[in-house]
């Protein structure tokens, strides 16, 4: 795989925590300071990934196995990754997803058996590809799950296993962020939206490189 020379930023958490919120506000905060920005999700942000995101997240619950539900995530995964992380991280701009490869190394990895073992070997075959940096929104799941239920929709696949999985989920999050400070930033995302908008956008610049050099030819 060719290195690519825009910056990948993914946005983690559980359900309600503001990711949604904070990924587009820090698009929005990029975009007027210079930067060319795409912003994009998962499960989706391409046409075949948004197709797979349907059957993964509506419907009956039990209709995958665990292993199947792994296998779905992460071909939607090489879907998004083909048709528009590289493509665009290759044009210098900067990729900014809500959830990617971390989200299923919890979801799938944790919530129905320990079967990490076989998300880490499809994710090393098949996707291979590290965030530059990953902002973890990290709330308390009470705080979260009320949030996530006020929204209207058919997509509540994993929403609806409770508080127990997204302590789970929480917890399993603070693991990864502690175990790759590299590319983690836990930021609390139990305050207000402005505050948390102003700790992530203050992150980012950090970490960001003034935008004419993100986009200037290499050599
Ligand atoms: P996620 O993508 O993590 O599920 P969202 O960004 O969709 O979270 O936010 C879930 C709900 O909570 C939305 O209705 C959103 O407007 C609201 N929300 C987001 N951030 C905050 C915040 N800091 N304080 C209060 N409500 C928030
Ligand atoms: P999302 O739309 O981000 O939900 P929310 O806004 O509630 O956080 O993601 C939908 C659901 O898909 C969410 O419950 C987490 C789950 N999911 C996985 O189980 N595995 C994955 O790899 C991804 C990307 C999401």
């Amino acid at each position: 795989m060719s290195s690519p020379r825009g910056i990948f930023i993914t946005f983690e958490g559980i359900d309600g925590s503001g990711k949604s919120t904070q990924a587009r506000r820090l698009a929005e905060a990029l975009r007027e300071a210079g930067h060319e920005v795409v912003l994009t999700r998962e499960p989706g942000g391409s046409e075949g990934a948004e197709q797979i995101r349907a059957l993964v997240l509506e419907g009956d619950p039990d209709r995958w196995s665990p292993e199947t539900e792994i296998l779905l995530f992460t071909a939607a995964r090489r879907d998004h990754l083909e048709k528009r992380i590289l493509p665009a991280l290759d044009a210098g701009r900067i990729v900014i997803s809500d959830r990617f490869a971390d989200s299923t190394r919890m979801y799938q990895g944790l919530s129905r058996g320990n079967l990490q073992a076989q998300v880490d070997g499809l994710h090393a075959m098949m996707i291979g590809v590290e965030p530059d940096v990953t902002f973890l929104i990290d709330m308390d799941p009470g705080t979260g799950l009320a949030r996530a239920k006020g929204r209207q929709g058919t997509e509540e696949r994993f929403e609806d296993f409770g508080e127990g999985l997204q302590r789970q989920m929480r917890d399993g999050f603070l693991t990864l962020a502690a175990a790759h400070p590299e590319r983690f930033i836990v930021i609390d995302g139990a305050r207000p939206m402005d505050a948390v908008a102003t700790d992530v956008l203050a992150a980012a610049l950090d970490r960001l490189p003034a935008p004419a050099e993100i986009s200037a030819p290499a050599g």
